[in-house]
């Protein structure tokens, strides 16, 4: 596919530049080259700083106490022996901890709900296990941990209720879930019709509580100056979390900076605002000095949102030739007694396939547990999980192949909103995926095809994902040097952001990619969305775009003005290897810049979604296959190989997008075999509360993984015309995983993760 230079129409956004839109003539090659990070050797060099690492005069550290009853009131809390500790300087508890706001709607109208304020030690009451109840400040990082521990607490107690299905009937219809869907949505009348269907198919999944565990734990450095405080914070979204301090502790916005610019990992954990922000900021106004804390990888499992469990039943009604004339999806999940969040779970069901009659639901339940939150591609996740294994048992049926099953409900336009789609290639990843799997050599017939000891099978699922755009700004300057320097509050998770951005600095102002430096992760700069929800890329990526063009024509206006360009005319100029050139004559960026009275030019640009939104579904398309082989005696189950294949707009830089294609097929692994937090029912208690216990899936458990992206552009998601790429690889990979389980060995496991006691059961009783 190539793109068209000239034909491509600007963008709504950036419509101040009439010229063509250079990411779209790409005459460097710069756009979708898999480029290595730019930050790659600061990282492995460790020169990167990371929020605990920021050496700041004077710290001090902190170190939590977390509750360990599920649910009660704090009725004695001794802190005397630790506050004898050598070198402690505080403790913290709900007694003496400052007034904060309590949980509720944001405080700043219209703003998202991740700024809503955050209180910590806010009373007596305990919500959830390991909630903190006290923060032990110290000289040295050994006498906090220590003495947080001789903090001693005595609780009067009740039991917790921790389990969805046990709960079910009080379950509630939220408003609206985190993606903004009703919480029901229906067309035509489901019931009937799946009653009325000649082949139905009615199925209930479960998917286990899941826990984020990013590489770098969650860690602040607070730093008061007078009455304005500067958090060095591990966040996906800057300026959300520095709305969710000022809201928490009614200062204005501007008080609060937040500075993260190197982030190891965020996965939506790192989305809200935690205990270590919001009692390293507490303590250090309180001693008037700075203070650091840092969650353990134990603490993170209490005080970083996990996802939900889910109770899902999926109904499918078809005709016998598998057109699908009725989807049902309802969902039941947890939500915080004192934080509502709704998993996005049915949400994909509403637009991955038609059918005339479909209804969704989604209700939750208030648990004495942690926040459930986002965590990477909330909704799809664990909502495919159950849809795309349903449609594997729908086709098994109708004898009817699992791709062709898809291909024939495949839809004109979108079935919910009844738009057309911007882009939308599903089928092309699906036959271009299933030719290069070798799915023609598949065995409908489970257990049909051994290897030795090992029973193979292959399974299929299709992958959706909300494409999402957000306001973004950005900052652009060009010195005497002609260097570009790229400012705006967006992060890099280990995304990639620093690399992509530079990369569209680097083409839109035509100069080689040593002459950018991107700056990020501090609200001094222009607000962006952060990372999150697969819009990051998209969003900062036109924001930035924006600022360039603005720069592109600041430079041609100074150009004009006086040198060797003087008195032609700036709607003519092109750029080249940092020049403009007009006509036959030329001028470099650095020449401009110094000889203006500042000697550097700045630029401002900013993006929003444009009508590309409201009259267009959008969202990024895949298909994955996958072999496994799975071991008859004891259950044991191992990834062959695998294949993704993506549609999602413009790549690009195909390395990064590759990665995260990549990392989101082994996490669907990961979900689909391995991951699984079990609760204590009687303590409230993650049992498994670390990396020991809590399975994750290692390089032996990968066998060959491959991912391809099909070309496409989508000139309706923006002047980049690209689509998230974040969040897709996940989406529907464990279902695969699931759905070859089954053509391996005949036994459908609808319970989440796919252990080896479930297949032993299953074969026991084929
Ligand atoms: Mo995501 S779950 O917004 O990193």
């Amino acid at each position: 596919m190539a793109d068209a230079p000239k034909s491509a129409p600007p963008a709504k956004s950036t419509d101040k530049d009439t010229l063509p839109n250079p990411i779209d003539i790409n005459a460097t090659g710069l756009i979708g080259k898999p480029l290595d990070r730019v930050d790659g050797k600061a990282k492995v060099t460790g020169a990167a700083t990371y929020a605990y690492e920021y050496d700041i005069d004077g710290f001090a550290y902190g170190f939590i106490v977390n509750a360990t009853v599920g649910k009660g009131r704090v009725i004695f809390i001794d802190t005397d022996v630790a506050e004898k500790v050598p070198g402690v300087v505080l403790v913290l508890t709900h007694r003496n901890a400052p007034a904060q706001a309590g949980y509720g709607p944001p405080k700043f109208p219209g703003d998202d709900p991740l700024g809503r304020p955050r209180p910590f030690l806010d009373g007596a009451q305990v919500r959830y296990f390991g909630e903190p109840v006290a923060l032990v400040v110290a000289d040295s990082f050994e006498a906090a941990r220590h003495a947080a521990h001789l903090v001693k607490v005595r609780y009067d107690t009740e039991a917790p209720q921790t389990r969805v299905a046990p709960n079910k009937a009080r379950a509630y219809a939220p408003e609206s879930d985190v993606a903004g869907n009703k919480a029901d949505a229906a067309d035509g009348d489901f019931d009937t019709a799946f009653a009325q269907a000649p082949v139905k198919l009615d199925a209930t999944y479960t998917t286990p509580y899941q826990i984020h565990s990013a590489m770098e734990l969650h860690a602040t450095i607070a730093q008061w100056d007078g009455d304005k405080v500067t958090l060095y914070s591990s966040h996906q979204i800057p300026n959300s979390e520095q709305e969710a301090v000022a809201s928490t502790f009614q200062i204005p916005k501007d008080h609060v900076r937040i500075v993260s610019r190197y982030i190891g990992g965020g996965f939506g954990g790192k989305l809200p605002t935690e205990a270590d922000a919001i009692l390293a900021v507490m303590a250090a106004r309180k001693l008037g000095r700075p203070v650091k804390v840092m969650q353990t990888r134990q603490q993170t499992f209490f005080n970083v949102y996990h996802r939900t469990e889910t109770v899902q039943q999926v109904r499918l009604g078809a005709t016998r030739d598998g057109k699908l004339t009725a989807i049902g999806h309802d969902a039941w999940l947890q939500t915080a007694t004192f934080d509502e969040f709704v998993e996005p779970c049915t949400g994909a069901t509403q637009h991955l396939y038609a059918a005339p009659h479909r209804k969704t639901s989604q209700r939750v339940v208030p648990l004495d547990l942690p926040r459930s939150g986002s965590m990477r591609a909330p909704g799809e996740a664990v909502g495919l999980l159950a849809l795309e294994q349903a449609m594997d048992e729908l086709a098994v049926k109708l004898d009817l192949d699992p791709v062709e099953l898809r291909l024939r409900n495949e839809p004109e336009q979108d079935p919910a909103k009844k738009v057309p789609f911007s882009t939308r290639n599903l089928t092309g990843c699906l036959k271009e995926g299933a030719a290069r799997f070798g799915w023609a050599r598949r065995q409908a017939r489970p257990a049909a095809v051994r290897d030795g000891r090992w029973l193979v099978g292959m399974g299929m699922a299709s992958a959706i994902r909300n494409n999402i755009m957000r306001p973004s700004q950005a900052e652009v300057t060009v010195d005497n040097t002609g260097h570009v320097t790229a400012r705006l509050a967006m992060t890099d998770i280990g995304t990639g952001s620093y690399t992509i951005l530079t990369q569209i600095a680097a083409e839109t102002l035509q100069v080689p990619i040593e002459q950018v430096t991107v700056l990020i992760g501090d609200t001094d700069f222009p607000e962006t969305p952060g990372s999150g929800g697969s819009f990051g890329a998209n969003s900062s990526g036109s924001g930035l775009f924006d600022a360039c063009m603005a720069m592109r024509k600041a430079l041609a206006g100074a150009a004009v003005s006086n040198g060797p360009l003087q008195g032609r005319k700036p709607d003519q100029a092109h750029f080249h290897d940092g020049r403009v050139i007009i006509g036959d004559g030329a001028d470099s960026y650095a020449a401009i810049a110094a000889r203006t009275a500042t000697g550097s030019i700045t630029a401002e640009g900013k993006a929003a979604p444009g009508d590309g939104y409201k009259s267009y579904h959008q969202a990024s398309y895949g298909a994955h296959f996958a072999e496994v082989g799975v071991d008859p005696d004891s259950g044991e189950i191992r990834l062959r190989r695998m294949l993704g294949v993506f549609a999602a707009g413009r790549i690009l830089n195909l390395k990064t997008a590759t990665s995260q294609a990549m990392g989101g097929m082994l996490w669907g692994l990961s979900s689909a075999l391995h991951e699984e937090a079990m609760v204590d029912e009687a303590r409230g208690l993650f049992i498994n509360h670390d990396l020991a216990e809590y399975h994750v899936p290692v390089h032996a458990d990968i066998g060959a993984v491959e991912v391809l992206y099909l070309p496409e552009v989508d000139d309706k998601s923006g002047p980049l015309k690209i689509k998230g790429v974040g969040e897709l690889g996940i989406c529907g990979a464990g279902a695969a995983i699931a759905n070859a389980v089954y053509n391996a060995t005949g036994v459908r496991i609808r319970d989440y993760p796919l252990t080896l006691d479930k297949v032993l059961t299953g074969l026991k009783a084929a």
